[in-house]
């Protein structure tokens, strides 16, 4: 399994941001995956990503999940600003050159505000989205700032875990007290390249008022009156209720196969005026709990399911609701053929 993971991560991009999440100096995020760490940091107003290690004897150098703080690493004080490494004088004489010394960066690109990722990609950002691309960017536009961090590690393979995400039968029967409240109606499926992206509308006439007439306190240009669901092949999530805000989850594998780093976030959208804050603050609050429940709830179902229970063929009976799932494991058997692996 780890040759696919490692693959996938290596050679595709990876959406580790939003703009608003690192916009002053200083700001970073951190991620693990594969038992190795990528940080996202603002180096004085030029975002870079790169491995979490120092160069000079391997400290890792940023140790929570986000924050502001400079680019110093503990051990032995070297540091990084404004693109240039500096060391204490008193270690080295006048003369050490050290512009062979440079940081372990990955490439970055963006589609909108969103930032991706990618060690050693093989194709480009837009080609990797296809026609995916413009509902991404719009997305990106509708936000406003992060408003939940939550991160966790799940006890299953991250495929385990994506297709859990990519499926709705489960939900009446692991969320009935959560999003299964929204008595959700498939509508419709769409694929774009590996990414897909499914859209429902809202079953319980109540909530589906309720949440139109809060339209008024936004100002976004893009909005699915229901609930979507967008995934990003190979470890992305975007899901959002009517847009007023955005769960951006990454499922990045684990150094061991039978777990998966899991973060997700709640993106709140841009309100029409800034003290629709507080009116907007309950519906937040409550966004980002109900987030919460549903992601302790996939993790509880996720941990049921071993990895020897996965296979890049389709399930032996596939309902109309796992197309995405079939579309998936499409994506991951084309990676294990073009390189001949074995899972
Ligand atoms: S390991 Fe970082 S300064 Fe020495
Ligand atoms: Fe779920």
């Amino acid at each position: 399994m780890n040759p696919l993971s490692r693959k996938l991560r290596n050679n595709y991009w990876h959406l580790l941001c939003h703009r608003q999440e690192i916009k002053d100096s200083g700001d970073f995020i951190r991620f693990d995956w594969l038992g190795e760490e990528v940080v996202v940091f603002n180096d004085n107003g030029s975002v870079i990503a790169f491995n979490n290690l120092c160069l000079h004897r391997g400290a890792r150098i940023f140790l929570k999940d986000f924050g502001n703080q400079p680019f110093l690493c503990s051990y032995h004080g070297w540091s990084y600003k404004n693109g240039q490494l500096s060391v204490p004088k008193s270690q080295f004489s006048s003369t050490t050159d050290f512009s062979s010394v440079t940081l372990n960066l990955l490439q970055i690109d963006w589609c909108g505000d969103f930032l991706f990722a990618s060690i050693s990609p093989k194709f480009s950002l837009a080609s990797q989205l296809s026609e995916i691309t413009p509902l991404v960017e719009r997305i990106s536009h509708s936000i406003f700032a992060r408003y939940d961090f939550n991160r966790y590690g799940y006890d299953c393979n991250f495929v385990i875990a994506v297709e859990n995400a990519l499926e709705p039968l489960h939900v009446p029967f692991v969320h009935s007290s959560s999003l299964g409240l929204l008595k959700l109606e498939h509508d419709t499926d769409t694929f774009s390249g590996v990414n897909s992206a499914c859209y429902f509308s809202i079953g319980d006439t109540r909530t589906r008022k309720h949440l139109l007439s809060l339209n008024k306190y936004f100002s976004i240009d893009f909005q699915y009156e229901g609930y979507m669901s967008v995934y990003l092949f190979p470890f992305t999530m975007l899901s959002s209720t009517f847009g007023y805000s955005y769960s951006l989850q990454n499922f990045f594998p684990g150094n061991d196969e039978n777990t998966t780093q899991f973060t997700s976030r709640l993106l709140t959208s841009k309100l029409s005026k800034l003290s629709n804050r507080n009116i907007m603050e309950p519906l937040f609050h409550s966004a980002s709990k109900i987030n919460r429940q549903v992601f302790d709830e996939d993790h509880l179902i996720c941990k049921q399911v071993p990895l020897a229970s996965w296979s890049v063929e389709p399930p032996p009976l596939v309902t109309r609701f796992e197309e995405r799932i079939v579309h998936f494991r499409q994506s991951c058997k084309s990676e294990l053929i073009a390189d001949n692996y074995n899972l």
